[in-house]
């Protein structure tokens, strides 16, 4: 395994290891790693009274888990009614263009992730794109062609 597995049993020593404690020890793999990877949770099987099945239920029932790495930054399209009907396809397509590749989906360097979401809960914002730490609204493909393009300079520069 080339994973730092101290970072597991430091989880495991904070959470506990028994069947109960799955869901905040998935949460706390995916709050280190940003997704989980698959030696991380045969690891937790292998010193945790949790079954494989047990586990691997829970990792796949909840959209909060996620099985595939993801992107430094996540992108989210919110693809509810309001933000629909406001534009949001054209948004996908404009960051899908902008970002070379097509929605859920991450960028060969790692740096960002596209996805559509569902209605995440400003409405009245609508579009909305939340980029990053950032909630955006009324969205205009120029202003998240903007945005993006400003992440992704003081990215650059936080790398340099
Ligand atoms: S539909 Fe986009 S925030 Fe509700």
């Amino acid at each position: 395994m080339s994973m730092d597995v101290s970072v597991i049993d430091e989880i495991l020593k904070e959470k506990g290891t028994g069947a109960e404690q799955a869901i905040p020890i998935l949460q706390g793999i995916q709050a280190r790693f940003r997704y989980l990877p698959i030696e991380a949770l045969e690891y937790v099987c292998s010193h945790t009274e949790i079954t494989p099945s047990q586990l691997f239920g829970v990792a796949t029932f909840y959209s909060q888990f996620r099985l595939k790495p993801v992107g430094e930054t996540i992108i989210k399209v919110c693809h509810g009614t309001a933000c629909h009907v406001g534009g949001a396809d054209t948004l996908t397509e404009t960051l899908e263009n902008q970002l070379g590749i097509p929605d859920k989906h991450t960028t060969p360097d790692m740096r960002y992730t596209l996805e559509s979401v569902a209605c995440v809960g400003c409405c009245s914002l609508a579009p909305v794109v939340v980029l990053g730490h950032d909630t955006l609204g009324k969205v205009t493909p120029r202003k998240i062609s903007d945005a993006l393009a400003a992440h992704m300079a003081a990215d650059k520069g936080d790398q340099a």
